[in-house]
């Protein structure tokens, strides 16, 4: 992903004029900003208590950033079937139990996204469970034989793993590192993963291939714009794959934390804001469009992200490029509609793409929500040094040393942060 990003960069650098805006790294060169109040409405009254929160503040950010920045989901339900077609209860050298379920969406099952599951095979009754999209299949989080390898587009070329688009053999674990399964369960808890191109393929053309068609009225092949993008329908696809979870004895439900990288960070963002079921949310250099406070425009910028990727966003969303300031929120306000549920955010220290200053400060400008709950958010606008995690409160945060990635050292510190707010 990173790979991309510097492609983009160099591109940016070299036809500067293309971009209305000049990239930052630098942070002397941020210049300063006003953030949308987080605790005042729209009509201009304060938010004094939770139950003004609710009632008006948080539903009000949700329309918002539903109308300005990811689209709007839909609200009419699809019919779905759930298919379990395989299970192994001495998967992984005996650690685990394995199952796939596809979810079929639509009254002929027209869509469908396969689930795969590990389970600690030595824990009796039900477990708490990360559930996450993956970027090339399932296969990429595991070497295990036994994971059906996707059959559908896959954005990454890379051979020989990825070839003409499509899974190979040899992309089986290719990702391992990014979900260090065995760690988990060693831990007590259940992973589930879906990849997001079951639910759109990641590029600008394939609206008509994912669950976006479901929606569509007659004769319609592109989402209006105001309508949901890609995030959206992943973020969507997260919630759909709740409502399998809810079903499974072997899940604590009431215990499921949404997490993601990257884009998918930023998916599993969107999730946590608009599904209160998950219990737990948890943000992998997220960046732009996911915690990273717009109004930085540090690394990566609207009009940059909606360049190389419009098919992310809403349609309207195109209109902020290089108008930061116009957009009626920014990504502080994202965090706080995860509140009062815990949330942790993460950065690495050569991200400088993602802006990982912005994404610490989204989780303490966010922390006044968390206060009208009498929860501890993030009490220092300071970044932290990096490796050394902080937030005592259910707002997490790190600056990982290294770069755009999810690995070992990240998910310790989810596991750590789940044993205090899950296992309670
Ligand atoms: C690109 C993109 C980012 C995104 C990242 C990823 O770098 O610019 O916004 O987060 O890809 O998904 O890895």
């Amino acid at each position: 992903m990173m790979k991309f990003a510097a492609v983009l960069l160099t591109f940016n650098l070299v036809t500067q004029p293309l971009f209305s805006q000049k990239t930052i790294r630098d942070e002397s060169q941020v210049v300063s900003y006003v953030l949308p109040d987080l605790l005042k409405t729209r009509s201009g009254k304060m938010v004094r208590t939770k139950r003004d929160w609710e009632k008006t503040r948080r539903p009000e950010l949700l329309s918002l950033f539903s109308e300005n920045v990811y689209g709007k989901t839909p609200s009419e339900k699809v019919p779905m079937r759930f298919v379990q077609y395989d299970a192994d209860s001495n998967a992984l050298g005996g650690q685990a139990i394995r199952k796939q379920v596809t979810v079929y969406f639509g009254k002929k099952g027209e869509r469908s996204m396969d689930i795969l599951l590990y389970f600690p095979r030595n824990v009796k009754g039900s477990v708490p469970v990360f559930l996450g999209l993956n970027f090339a299949g399932n296969q990429v989080v595991h070497q295990d034989p036994g994971i059906t390898i996707t059959k559908r587009w896959v954005r990454d070329g890379v051979a020989p793993v990825i070839v003409e688009h499509r899974a190979t053999e040899a992309s089986r674990g290719s990702q391992a590192g990014d979900w260090v399964v065995e760690d988990i369960l060693a831990r007590g808890y259940g992973l589930a993963t879906v990849f997001c191109g079951d639910l759109q393929p990641d590029r600008p053309d394939s609206f008509n291939e994912g669950v976006h068609s479901l929606f569509f009225k007659e004769g319609q092949n592109m989402p209006q714009s105001d309508e949901w993008g890609a995030i959206g329908a992943w973020a969507w696809g997260l919630s759909r794959a709740m409502d399998y979870l809810e079903t499974d004895k072997m899940v604590d439900a009431t215990k499921v934390a949404v997490i993601g990288h990257s884009r998918l960070g930023k998916a599993a963002l969107w999730a946590g804001a608009q599904d209160q079921r998950f219990a737990m949310v948890v943000s992998n250099n997220s960046g732009e469009g996911g915690a990273a406070i717009t109004r930085r425009k540090f690394g990566e910028t609207i009009e940059i992200i909606n360049k190389a990727f419009p098919h992310w966003f809403s349609g309207n969303y195109k209109q902020f490029g290089g108008r930061e300031d116009a957009l009626p929120v920014d990504y502080h306000e994202l965090i706080a509609l995860i509140a009062p549920r815990p949330v942790y955010i993460a950065s690495a220290s050569e991200d400088w793409w993602a802006d990982p200053k912005g994404e610490y400060l989204s989780g303490y400008y966010a922390s006044p929500a968390y206060a009208l709950y009498g929860s501890e958010g993030l009490s220092t606008p300071e970044l932290p040094e990096t490796n050394r995690p902080t937030g005592a409160g259910k707002i997490g945060y790190h600056l990982r040393k290294g770069g755009h990635t999810m690995n070992r050292y990240d998910w310790q510190q989810y596991l750590h942060f789940a044993d205090k707010w899950l296992r309670r």
